[in-house]
């Protein structure tokens, strides 16, 4: 999934950093906020991790109950009578051979639609509609886990033939040649070590309610786009709660969804209440030169919780489908605190 700050390619940045400041990663508890698609979870559960995973977008948990909720291809018993197949790839064949429907999916997010917005082939979004009802129809006779698994397929799936740059604040014009390509869901990857837990929430009241971790990684927003507004069409598709879409692109209401980190006013205060909120022997956290707290700023807030150190790499910005060298200067910064008992 293109994800404006995955940390997928700084993955072996951040496990260097750890190794220098002699942090013990392996079989340990996690928390790993602000988990967007859930990289760095990846990363820990491979190191046999027990992790807590936190975003409060609903396309973030269903992507990661895609790809690591599950130690290997779930069951669908309870799908057998009406589907005919209990195995994974049984349920995908059947959802890939549904007949697209004119739905909710189709009159809003393609050309042939009411709103006349091209994010997805025709016959992409009617597949979108047929396949989001079937799974909806199942959802009272599957376990919670199962059913967002599958949301989580769908979600990633149409993603992938998605008719934009990368992010869901515009569609193009003229249509990417993978956007042309039909829909298919796919069986993911799984990772067969560690356990993860996900919640979608603020990671604040997350933190609240949490006993002490080893480890928790935060990796927050950095500058003042807000995620909600760059992502709505697979908040919509996740969440299917079919609601009135605004202006050109088909914005969801994400009022209640906003994050204070990416606010300049409010983000100071935001991560001051953030870092009180930790109980752990070490916080790990990303961020950029570019953001809108400065270095120093939060160096002067890790400190008085113990002692810290700020590592860097330079980084090449995510800009729509594309990687550029552009902005030399830009750095990822790496902190790690040791923090006082
Ligand atoms: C920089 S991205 C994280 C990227 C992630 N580490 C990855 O590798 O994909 C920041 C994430 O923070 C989430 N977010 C922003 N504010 C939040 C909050 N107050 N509580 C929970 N999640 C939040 C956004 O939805 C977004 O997924």
């Amino acid at each position: 999934m293109k994800y404006i700050g995955n940390k997928s390619r700084l993955i072996g940045f951040i496990e260097d950093c750890l190794k220098d400041f002699k942090v013990d990663y392996k079989n340990v508890k996690v928390y790993d906020l602000f988990s967007g698609t859930g990289s760095v979870s990846e990363f820990f559960l491979k190191h046999n991790c027990k992790v807590l995973s936190c975003d409060n977008m609903n396309y973030a948990i269903a992507e990661q109950y895609r790809k690591l909720f599950f130690r290997k291809a779930p069951e669908f018993n309870e799908l057998k009578k009406i589907v005919g197949y209990e195995n994974l790839d049984g349920i995908l064949n059947y959802l890939n051979g549904l007949e697209g429907e004119k739905g909710y999916f189709f009159e809003n997010f393609c050309e042939e639609g009411k709103y006349k917005r091209k994010f997805f082939s025709v016959s992409n979004a009617k597949k979108i509609d047929a396949i989001r009802n079937k799974i909806e129809d199942w959802k009272d006779i599957l376990p919670i886990e199962k059913y967002n698994f599958l949301v989580g397929i769908l979600m990633n799936s149409a993603d992938f033939v998605s008719n934009t740059a990368g992010t869901y604040g515009a569609y193009l014009k003229i249509w990417r040649s993978m956007a042309l390509k039909e829909m298919k869901l796919e069986k993911p990857e799984f990772i067969s070590t560690g356990k993860i837990e996900l919640y979608t929430c603020d990671v604040i009241d997350f933190l609240k309610k949490q006993d002490k971790a080893d480890i928790v990684y935060l990796d927050p927003p950095y500058n003042s786009r807000q995620y909600p507004a760059n992502f709505s069409v697979l908040e919509s598709i996740v969440v299917n709660d079919k609601q009135m879409l605004n202006g050109k692109t088909g914005l969801r209401n994400y009022e209640n969804q906003k994050s204070k980190f990416a606010i300049k006013k409010y983000v100071k205060d935001e991560f001051v209440n953030l870092i009180n909120n930790i109980k752990a022997d070490y916080i790990v956290m990303s961020y950029s030169t570019e953001g809108i707290l400065k270095s120093d700023f939060i160096m002067e807030i890790l400190k008085q919780k113990g002692k810290t150190k700020m590592y860097n790499t330079s980084y090449r910005r995510f800009k729509t489908n594309s990687w550029t060298e552009k902005n030399t200067n830009l750095k990822e910064i790496l902190f790690i605190c040791k923090m006082k008992i």
